[in-house]
């Protein structure tokens, strides 16, 4: 019986480190390429943004989801896999606007520590947010399933959309946060009713950053068309302490919780980000420039008038002062 015990356990030792772990700190910390010599690579995601350095590309075509308001009569599947949250998405939702024709696969978040305001993998200017979304697409013009194309360059197309905190709860993203307390161990699976993916997105598609990067977790596979969008959605203080407190790291006890799951940016080297839309443009709308044009002319009409009138009044008291002063000296040779 020892001895059957001893087995086991030798067997355990080595289906623990076939599993190819991984993590996102301890004292493995991110030092993933020594394992997945991919992660070394020069064409690594997540990037910082820098805007003054994106080249606008005025042929970018625009991104079309198509489904994604659909969502179909099947439930779909929420997954704690230990490093995320992970949703599965039906081949009816796929995305055009790119080389090829993209169908999605699965979502997932990435999110900071507990009580952080940052904890996004793309981060703008230098400036992370407090999570992100990622939806997964692969090629399927070229290839016949996600793990044939996730080697490919190209073969998958991920939307990134940083999620900073507002005031109000962000009701679709409560299909997913509402449930994480079903799935709190790693391994565990929900059933969700379909709902609208659209509704996760920002609402302006138009204005994208798009570069040629990698998985953001091992194996760091260099194979992904990045799309990730200027506009940033918003979700409540308490739906962002959901996702940061709720899910576990392992099976069973010693619970840890799963938090600060994402990776750091990593260099550009010689990559190039494309931007949609033209940052030098002025922040404000045709109609906003007009409204204010009117205002300055409106407001300078006024100050021109009320500078007249006290010109004018100026000028009367000075005559009148000059009046009374003639009289008094009048007044005093007499
Ligand atoms: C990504 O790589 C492809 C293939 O090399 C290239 O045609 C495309 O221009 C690259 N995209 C960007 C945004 O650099």
């Amino acid at each position: 019986i020892m001895f059957f015990t001893f087995l086991l356990q030798v067997i355990w030792i080595l289906a623990a480190f076939g599993d190819e772990h991984w993590t996102y700190e301890g004292p493995h910390g991110q030092h993933w390429p020594a394992s997945f010599p991919e992660c070394g690579g020069n064409a690594q995601s997540p990037i910082n943004i820098e805007t003054n350095s994106v080249t606008f590309d005025s042929d970018l075509p625009a991104l079309r989801p198509h489904g994604y308001d659909q969502p179909g009569t099947e439930p779909l599947e929420l997954h704690n896999n230990g490093h995320t949250v992970q949703l599965s998405l039906p081949p009816t939702l796929y995305l055009e606007g790119l080389p090829r024709k993209y169908v999605a696969v699965q979502l997932h978040l990435h999110w900071g520590e507990r009580g952080s305001l940052m904890g996004s993998e793309h981060q703008i200017n230098s400036k992370a947010a407090a999570a992100e979304l990622h939806i997964v697409h692969y090629d399927s013009d070229s290839y016949n399933s996600v793990s044939e194309a996730v080697k490919s360059p190209q073969g998958l197309a991920v939307l990134g959309i940083l999620i900073e905190v507002g005031e109000t709860e962000n009701p679709a993203y409560e299909h997913i946060l509402s449930r994480l307390h079903e799935i709190r161990y790693k391994g565990q699976k929900t059933s969700v009713p379909p709902f609208s993916v659209k509704e996760l997105l920002p609402p302006e598609l138009a204005q994208f950053f798009r570069y040629n990067g990698s998985l953001t977790t091992p194996p760091c596979y260099q194979s992904v068309v990045w799309t990730v969008f200027s506009q940033k959605v918003q979700i409540s203080v308490g739906q962002l302490e959901k996702l940061q407190e709720t899910l576990l790291s392992r099976e069973m006890e010693p619970a840890q919780v799963l938090e600060q799951t994402y990776r750091v940016p990593q260099p550009l080297n010689q990559r190039k980000v494309l931007a949609s839309f033209n940052q030098d443009e002025s922040p404000y709308t045709t109609g906003e420039m007009l409204s204010i044009g009117v205002g300055i002319l409106v407001g300078s009409l006024c100050l021109v008038v009320v500078v007249y009138f006290i010109a004018k009044k100026i000028q009367k008291k000075k005559l009148e002062d000059e009046k009374s002063v003639g009289f008094t000296s009048v007044q005093a040779t007499e």
